[in-house]
């Protein structure tokens, strides 16, 4: 063997066995950095006061996954977990690989990727904290609309990942769910998507896979409602201070017999014109609905029963805060359309903001023809850490 190539040999496997996955991805990450178009390289904060993922611009892949606990892992256990998985968090969304990493050069190319934990009830009893878990962390009360499916319900840890790229994204589920797996077990694990990343703007509202403007009445982040809406604070335990809860409810949308609606009827249907989003009280997508205006003949404008009637809070602060996939799984046994929406809602508080709306829109929404909830959990957010901490540390420490 020649000098060179017994060189380049113990130089691989000292990068391979030796100096570990960094050292290896530091040498290879360059062609990849060398073709990023600006959007592979977009980097999303992993520290600060909230956990990234909520307020951040919804990106256009998503994957919730719900884990269940192992038995007998315990507090110290959980925390050991949450600062493995706060490490590899913390470096994939900076578009460096985790510790270990088996593909290093797909962590380059981030693509705006975020990982979020969220802790659902199960893990506040499994380690010893029942006292700290918030009270509307539960499962939802059952409604008259669900037709929930076990496979789809509850989880002990949630990990939300997004990314603007579906390798990206992949890349990062598979490091967690290597550095879980000692720890807990896959129960659900649900993908989503929006629009591809650069085929619109992703500040504007986007339709979603039933052909509705979905977003509209959103509060904004950055603004006072967001905070208030979003940011639990006051009452809630000291240690979600700053975090938030979340409600992701798998929704299947009857595709079919939407699509044998016509155009009026649906837009009757939520209150508001499918192409601009414009309430059907007014022209443009941002005009105040006008709950009061009649037709001439008398009848509301905005039907009594219309989704956004329903589902409107007089009080901007009793709203929720929608980051909404689409799911789309092809086709069913059965031949027909498997999808609908992962409908994640984030709100300080579940019980004071999310049910009275939930229950509304249960009692009697013109949506619930063409909308069928098959999927429901409830997790508290933990809030974010600063560098060098950790997230969940102000539970489990
Ligand atoms: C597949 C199910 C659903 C679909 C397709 C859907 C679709 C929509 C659409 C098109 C709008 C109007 C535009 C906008 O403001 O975003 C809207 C508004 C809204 N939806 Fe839904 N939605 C669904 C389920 C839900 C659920 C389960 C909730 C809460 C429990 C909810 C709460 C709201 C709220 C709060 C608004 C804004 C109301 C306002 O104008 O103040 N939606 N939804």
């Amino acid at each position: 063997m020649d000098a060179h190539i017994a060189n380049r040999s113990r130089l691989t496997r000292r990068g391979l066995l030796a100096s570990g996955a960094a050292v290896a991805a530091g040498a290879l990450a360059a062609p990849a950095e060398a073709q990023a178009a600006p959007q592979g390289s977009a980097v999303e904060p992993f520290h600060g006061p909230h956990q990234a993922g909520i307020a951040t611009t919804p990106q256009a892949n998503a994957v919730f996954v719900g884990l269940d606990l192992r038995d007998g892992v315990g507090r110290e256990a959980v925390a050991r977990m949450m600062r493995l998985l706060s490490d590899d968090a913390r470096r994939l969304t900076q578009g460096s690989p985790a510790l270990a990493d088996t593909e290093p050069e797909l962590a380059v190319l981030p693509a705006r990727l975020t990982v979020t934990f969220g802790f659902g009830p199960g893990l506040f009893s499994a380690t010893g904290l029942e006292d700290a878990r918030p009270a509307s962390v539960e499962p939802l009360p059952r409604l008259s609309i669900d037709k929930l499916e076990p496979r789809w319900n509850g989880g002990d840890v949630l990990v939300q990942i997004c990314a603007d790229d579906p390798l990206a994204l992949a890349h990062a589920l598979r490091m967690i769910i290597k550095d879980a797996r000692a720890f807990t077990r896959v129960r659900w694990i649900q993908r989503g998507f929006r629009r591809a990343a650069g085929v619109q703007d992703p500040k504007l509202t986007q339709h979603n896979i039933m052909g509705q403007l979905d977003g509209t009445a959103n509060p904004v982040p950055g603004t006072p409602v967001f905070e208030q809406v979003v940011w639990a604070g006051g009452d809630a335990p000291v240690w979600l201070h700053g975090g938030t809860t979340l409600v992701l409810r798998r929704i299947r949308a009857e595709l079919e017999t939407w699509d044998a609606a016509d155009r009026v009827a649906k837009e009757f249907t939520v209150g508001r014109r499918l192409d601009t989003g414009a309430p059907l009280t007014g022209t443009a997508e941002h005009d105040p609905p006008d709950f009061a205006k009649l037709t001439p003949v008398g009848f509301p404008v905005i039907s009594e029963y219309a989704h956004i009637r329903r589902a409107h809070s007089t009080d901007p602060a009793k709203g929720i805060f929608r980051r909404v996939y689409n799911y789309d799984e092809g086709l069913s046994a059965a031949g027909h359309a498997d999808s609908g929406l992962l409908f994640a809602s984030f709100q300080a508080d579940v019980t004071a903001q999310f049910l009275p709306i939930q229950r509304r829109l249960a009692e009697a929404d013109l949506l619930n023809e063409w909308t069928t909830p098959i999927g429901s959990a409830v997790f508290a957010i933990p809030p974010g850490c600063p560098p060098g901490g950790w997230i969940g540390q102000s539970l489990l420490t």
